[in-house]
C-alpha cells in the first residue's frame, strides 16, 4: 500500500486516474448536484480501488460494460470524509459513479438571491482547495494526482455555468434549462476543480482573457482589471510560455471566502478587491503566477504547501516590480514580513508550524492555515535568487518550469533539482534551517527602502505624538498605508483614533485593506464610532482575511465582544462553511 498524502486516501499502487467525465443536474431547490461521474484509470491491477468522499449519496458503481460493482463506504474521520471502496475487477480501466451531493457539502456554498449583486437569481460556486473536492465527487483527492476532465451541466435556463476548463457548445435541456460543456486538456489536481452557476455576464479583455461576473458588477470589474493582459505578458517575460491556452478570471459573490484561487483557465476573485483605484490588483497577479508555480508545478501535498505560495508570492512580488519597480516591492515586502511575524507570534515561536515542511497528518489543513508558507517560503525563494544572482536563478526558475511541468513534487524534489542545478546553494543559504526548522533564520534577505523606513518609523512614534502630514498622507498608495498601519500599534486611544477618523475618514474609505486595519484598532481601542462599520463591513464580504482579525480583535476585548456575537448571529448566513467553522473557534461557539 502506498498512501502518499496524510490528507487523501488515495492509494497510488491501486492505479490513477487519468481522466473524469462529469454529468451533473445543478438543483438549486435542493440545493444538491446530482449525476454521475466516470473516471478513467490507468495502472489499475484489479482488486479494491479507494477513493476519497465527504458526504456523498453514493447510488450505484458500474463497470465500463455497465455491470455493477461491489463497494462500501468506511467510516467518517472528521474532515478527511469516508472513503469509498470499491472492489474492480482485474483488467477494468474504467468505472462510473452515480451519487448526489448532500446539502452541506464543505466545496460548495448556495447563494439565496440576497446574497448576491443582483438579488433575483441564486447563486453557487465552489471552492475545492485544500480536500474539499471530495464533497463533489468521488475522486483521488491529492494534489499528487492528476486528471484531464470534461463536464456536462446542466442548470436552470436563466443562468450560466463556468467551469475552470474551456468552455464547450450549450444548448437547450429539458424543460425550461440549459446545458453547458466544459473540457479541460491539461491534467490537474482535484483541488483545482470548480464550478460557478448564476447570472454571470462576461467582457474580453485581450486576446487571452476575459472576465466573468454577475452583470451589477461586470464594468467595474473590467475596468479595475483592465491590465491582465499586460501582466500576463509580463508574467511570460518571466517565467516562460503560458501553458493553459486562455487566462479568464471571475469575479465572486462578496460571500468568496478567500481574496482569490487560482483555478486554472478560471481563477476565482473576491469582489472586495473592486475598489475602484486598482490598488488591489496585487492580488490577481498573484492568481496569475500561480499559472506556473502551483498549477504547473504542484506541490504533491499540503505538507509541502509552500512550494505552492512561497513560490508564487515570489512570483507575484516580480510582477509587481516589472510593473511598478522596486520601491513597490520593498513595501509589499515590509506588509508581508509583518504579516509573518504575526502569525509566528500566534502560532508560538518554535511552533512546528512555523516550518516550511510539515507533516500534517491528522491535521486539518483548513485549521492551520497561516501567512508561513507563503511569507517565510517567499523569503527563501528571494535569498536563494539573491545569493546566485538573478541571471542565473531566473535561467534556474526556466529549467525548473520545463523540467516539472504538469507534475507535483516534494521538498526533496525541489532540493534535488537544485543541488544537481546549482550545487552547493542550498548549503550556503542553510535551505535545510529554513525547510525543517521553526521560525525564520538569521541570514534572511534585507529589503529596506528610504520611503519604507519613514513610514515605519511614523507608525511606530505616533502614539508619541508623531502624525502623518494629513495632505500628503491622504495622497498615500495603498501598500505605504499598509506599512504604516503595521508599525503602528493596535490598541490606541479614544483621542488618537479621534484624530485618524476626523482627519482620514476611515469609516467612509471604499478600500477594504484599509477597513480591515482601521476596524480592527477600533474593535481592540473600543472605539465605538466605528461599531456601526464593523457590523456593515463584517456583512459585506466574506473573506476571511477580513472576518478573522476582526472577530478576533472584537472577541479577545471584553468591550466588543458581545458586539462580535451580535454581529456573526446576524450575517453568518453570508458566510461559507469553511468560513464559519474558523469564526466558530475564534468565537468559541464549536461544538
Ligand atoms: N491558493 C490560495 C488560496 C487557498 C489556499 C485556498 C489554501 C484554500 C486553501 C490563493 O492563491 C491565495 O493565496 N490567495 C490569497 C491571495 C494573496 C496571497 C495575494 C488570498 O486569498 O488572500
Ligand atoms: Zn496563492
Amino acid at each position: 500500500m502506498s498512501r502518499v498524502d496524510p490528507h487523501s486516501y488515495t492509494d497510488i499502487d491501486q492505479g490513477r486516474v487519468r481522466s473524469i467525465a462529469i454529468d451533473w443536474v445543478v438543483d438549486f431547490a435542493t440545493r444538491r448536484l446530482r449525476g454521475e461521474v466516470t473516471l478513467q484509470l490507468e495502472g489499475a491491477k484489479g482488486g479494491v480501488l479507494d477513493l476519497d468522499t465527504r458526504d456523498l449519496e453514493i447510488e450505484s458503481v458500474k463497470g465500463p460494460k455497465g455491470e455493477t460493482l461491489g463497494w462500501e463506504l468506511g467510516e467518517r474521520e472528521s474532515f478527511m470524509g469516508q472513503c469509498l471502496r470499491i472492489q474492480l475487477p482485474e483488467g477494468s480501466e474504467s468505472l462510473t459513479i452515480a451519487y448526489q451531493t448532500s446539502q452541506d457539502a464543505s466545496a460548495l456554498q448556495w447563494l439565496e438571491p440576497a446574497n448576491t449583486a443582483g438579488k433575483v437569481h441564486p447563486y453557487l460556486f465552489s471552492q475545492c482547495q485544500p480536500h474539499h473536492a471530495r464533497s463533489m465527487l468521488p475522486l483521488q483527492d491529492s494534489a499528487s494526482v492528476r486528471f484531464s476532465y470534461q463536464a456536462k451541466v446542466e442548470v436552470p435556463e436563466a443562468l450560466v455555468a463556468v467551469m475552470s476548463a474551456a468552455p464547450g457548445e450549450s444548448a437547450k435541456g429539458d424543460k425550461g434549462r440549459k446545458v453547458y460543456h466544459f473540457e479541460m486538456p491539461q491534467p490537474i489536481p482535484g483541488y483545482l476543480l470548480a464550478l460557478a452557476v448564476g447570472n454571470i455576464a462576461n467582457r474580453d479583455l485581450g486576446p487571452r482573457s476575459r472576465v466573468y461576473t454577475e452583470p451589477e458588477m461586470l464594468d467595474a470589474a473590467a475596468w479595475e482589471f483592465e491590465s491582465v493582459d499586460s501582466m500576463l505578458q509580463k508574467a511570460e517575460a518571466l517565467f516562460g510560455p503560458y501553458r493553459w491556452e486562455r487566462y479568464d478570471f471571475l469575479v465572486m459573490p462578496p460571500a468568496f471566502p478567500y481574496g482569490g484561487m487560482e483555478n486554472p483557465r478560471l481563477t476565482s476573485l473576491t469582489p472586495s478587491l473592486l475598489a475602484g483605484d486598482r490598488s488591489l490588483v496585487n492580488v490577481l497577479a498573484h492568481e496569475l503566477a500561480h499559472s506556473w508555480t502551483g498549477n504547473l508545478i504542484t506541490s504533491a501535498s499540503m505538507n509541502d504547501f509552500w512550494l505552492n505560495e512561497g513560490f508564487t508570492v515570489w512570483a507575484e512580488r516580480r510582477i509587481l516590480e516589472a510593473l511598478e519597480g522596486e520601491e513597490a516591492v520593498s513595501l509589499s515586502a515590509a506588509i508581508g514580513r509583518a504579516d509573518l511575524e504575526e502569525a509566528i507570534e500566534d502560532f508560538g515561536k518554535g511552533s512546528p508550524l512555523t516550518r516550511l515542511k510539515n507533516d500534517l497528518s491528522g491535521v486539518d489543513p483548513d485549521e492551520i492555515y497561516s501567512v508561513v508558507p507563503y511569507e517565510k517560503g517567499c523569503l527563501l525563494v528571494q535569498l536563494l535568487e539573491r545569493t546566485v544572482g538573478r541571471e542565473k536563478w531566473d535561467s534556474f526558475m526556466r529549467k525548473y518550469m520545463d523540467r516539472f511541468e504538469f507534475t507535483s513534487i516534494t521538498t526533496e524534489d525541489f532540493l534535488a533539482f537544485l543541488d544537481e542545478q546549482l550545487p552547493g546553494t542550498a548549503e550556503k543559504v542553510k535551505a535545510k534551517q529554513w525547510i525543517y526548522e521553526p521560525n525564520v533564520p538569521a541570514n534572511e534577505p534585507p529589503f529596506s527602502s528610504p520611503r519604507r523606513e519613514e513610514l515605519q518609523r511614523l507608525g511606530k512614534n505616533f502614539t508619541k505624538g508623531e502624525r502623518p502630514d494629513p495632505a500628503k498622507a491622504k495622497k498615500w498608495r495603498i501598500d505605504e498605508w499598509l506599512v504604516w498601519f503595521a508599525a503602528l500599534p493596535t490598541k490606541l486611544s479614544q483621542e488618537d483614533c479621534d484624530w485618524l477618523e476626523s482627519t482620514f475618514s476611515f469609516n467612509e474609505s471604499g478600500n477594504a485593506e484599509i477597513l480591515n486595519k482601521w476596524l480592527a484598532i477600533a474593535a481592540s481601542s473600543s472605539y465605538e464610532p466605528s461599531y456601526e462599520k464593523l457590523r456593515d463591513f463584517l456583512g459585506t464580504f466574506g473573506r476571511m482575511k477580513y472576518l478573522k482579525p476582526l472577530y478576533k480583535a472584537m472577541y479577545e476585548n471584553p468591550d466588543t465582544r458581545a458586539l462580535a456575537l451580535s454581529i456573526y448571529q446576524q450575517h453568518k448566513d453570508l458566510y461559507h462553511p469553511i468560513a464559519r467553522a474558523g469564526l466558530e473557534s475564534i468565537l468559541k461557539l464549536s461544538k
